[in-house]
C-alpha cells in the first residue's frame, strides 16, 4: 500500500467515526483513528455530557478502545478529523495520551489532521516535544 492511500485509509476511518458523535453542546464532531503496526484500525468520536467539563475526546475514545482490545505499542499512524473548517490537532491530554500508547512500542505516529477541506501530517514528537510517559517514573 502506497503511503497515501494509508493515509486515505485512516481519514475515511475517522471521518466513519465522527458519524458517531455524540456532540449536542459544541457541535464539534470529531473522529478518530489509529492504525497498529499490525493492520488494525481502532476509532474513536467525541463523547459529551450535559455537565460540560466530563466530555472525552475523539482520541481519547480510541485510545482507551485500543487499550481494552489489548493493544500495547505498535500505534504507527493517527487520522483526527473535526467538523470545523480547519484540521484539528489533538489537545493537550489527547497529545499525552496517544503518546503513552506508541511509547510502550517505541514508536513516532504520523498524525493526519484532518477536516473536510485539508489534511496535515505532524510527528507526535514534534507535537508533544519532550514528553513525559512510562520512562520518566525510573
Ligand atoms: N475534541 C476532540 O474530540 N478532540 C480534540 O483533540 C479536540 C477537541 C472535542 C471535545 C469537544 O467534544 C469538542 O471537540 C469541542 O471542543
Amino acid at each position: 500500500m502506497s503511503d497515501d492511500s494509508d493515509r486515505d485509509e485512516l481519514v475515511i476511518a475517522a471521518r466513519r467515526a465522527q458519524e458517531n458523535a455524540y456532540a449536542p453542546y459544541s457541535k464539534f464532531r470529531v473522529g478518530a483513528a489509529l492504525r497498529f503496526a499490525d493492520g488494525t484500525i481502532v476509532t474513536g468520536a467525541n463523547v459529551e455530557n450535559a455537565s460540560y467539563g466530563l466530555s472525552l475526546c475523539a482520541e481519547a475514545a480510541a485510545v482507551a478502545r485500543a487499550m481494552n482490545e489489548g493493544h500495547r505499542g505498535g500505534l504507527e499512524a493517527v487520522a483526527v478529523i473535526g467538523s470545523g473548517k480547519k484540521p484539528v490537532t489533538p489537545c493537550g491530554r489527547c497529545r499525552q495520551m496517544l503518546f503513552e500508547l506508541a511509547d510502550l512500542g517505541a514508536t513516532d505516529p504520523a498524525v493526519w489532521c484532518a477536516s473536510s477541506e485539508d489534511v496535515e501530517q505532524v510527528l507526535l514528537s514534534a507535537l508533544l516535544p519532550r514528553a513525559f510517559g512510562p520512562g520518566s517514573l525510573d
